[in-house]
């Protein structure tokens, strides 16, 4: 038995007679049928299949096969006749969508745009890099859980290259701050924002996930270098607008170039070649992960803002120190 049961993507919204979802949206040209539309949708649960939804809302199934194709097409339905196992593309269409949706939910604070037109304070700039020095000084705390954990030692390869290749990146974030006058020193001795060591501990705790989950983590991490144009254009016209040695804003390129030609991007998608499908426990997991570090990013870049432009003191619950972290089991 091979029948099609669709199933209406979750995430989608009905308001005001546009359904929406990952940065696509439907509207009808016959708004009448709008409320006949949306009964159709909420009735591809998974479970009913093409012919039965067809004969519920009394439509041919040909055009229901259609309008599945359509919406599917668009991002909104899958029309698969199991939902247990996953396939490999199926799956990563849907991550390819909500990807830019994360990578923007992450970083379109104001403060950002404030940052590029010269608004704010130089101050933000480097307490960013200093936390992203922290953050990245942790990578010995996460990756190679995630090497223990890989599903197979295929995997286990791959994650230890890209461990050997990210261990000492910290450096050049530190380089960056210590072109801007702070000495190597004092930069060892301050302590990260309470946010920055809860993107440690969330990359630990989904590194027990096992790889597949931790690399698209990653990807969400690494996505930046995809448009690093961009990227290196927000460092240079900050840098100079406030100032900045050189020497700052090329530290920090030359991350994103180091990054770039390493092909971290490309990791998750090489581990998903190997594989058929994926069982949907681990699609759910890895869409909740990314989710949750999505907002987790809202949060520690809010952090880093108000705390090195001066409007917030530093959390009371203080981030214990990186060492103390990485001795947590
Ligand atoms: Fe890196």
């Amino acid at each position: 038995m091979n029948e099609v049961r669709p199933y209406l993507l979750p995430h989608t919204t009905f308001e005001g007679q546009i359904a929406s979802r990952a940065g696509a949206v439907i509207t009808l040209r016959d708004t009448s049928q709008w409320s006949r539309f949306v009964t159709l949708l909420n009735r591809c649960n998974g479970r009913s299949t093409l012919e039965e939804i067809a004969a519920e809302a009394r439509i041919d199934v040909p055009s229901l096969s259609g309008l599945m194709n359509d919406l599917e097409q668009g991002g909104f339905v899958w029309t698969l006749s199991d939902y247990s196992n996953i396939p490999t593309p199926v799956f990563q269409r849907e991550f390819k969508r909500w990807l830019p949706v994360w990578v923007n939910q992450m970083y379109d604070q104001p403060f950002w745009r404030d940052l590029y037109d010269g608004m704010s304070g130089p101050q933000t700039l480097i307490g960013w890099a200093i936390e992203n020095m922290h953050y990245t000084r942790t990578v010995m705390a996460h990756m190679p859980y995630a090497v223990a954990h890989a599903e197979s030692s295929e995997y286990e390869a791959i994650q230890l290259r890209h461990l050997s290749e990210e261990w000492d990146h910290y450096r050049m974030f530190m380089d960056g701050c210590i072109a801007t006058g702070q000495s190597p020193d004092a930069l060892s001795r301050t302590r990260p924002l309470v946010t920055s060591t809860a993107v440690t501990h969330f990359m630990r705790s989904i590194a027990r996930e096992g790889a597949i989950v931790y690399n698209a983590c990653e990807a969400l991490l690494e996505a930046t270098t995809e448009d690093d144009t961009s990227v290196i254009d927000f460092y240079e016209t900050a840098g100079k607008r406030y100032g900045l040695p050189v020497e700052f804003t090329s530290a920090l390129v030359r991350h994103v170039n180091v990054d770039k030609d390493f092909e971290h991007i490309d990791i998750f998608d090489s581990m998903l070649s190997s594989i058929p499908s994926l069982p949907s426990g681990t699609v759910n997991r890895i869409f909740d992960a990314c989710q949750r570090l999505a907002e987790l990013f809202v949060l520690w870049n809010t952090e880093i803002h108000e705390f090195y432009s001066g409007s917030r003191k530093r959390s009371i619950a203080a981030a214990s120190s990186v060492q103390d972290s990485s001795l947590v089991h």
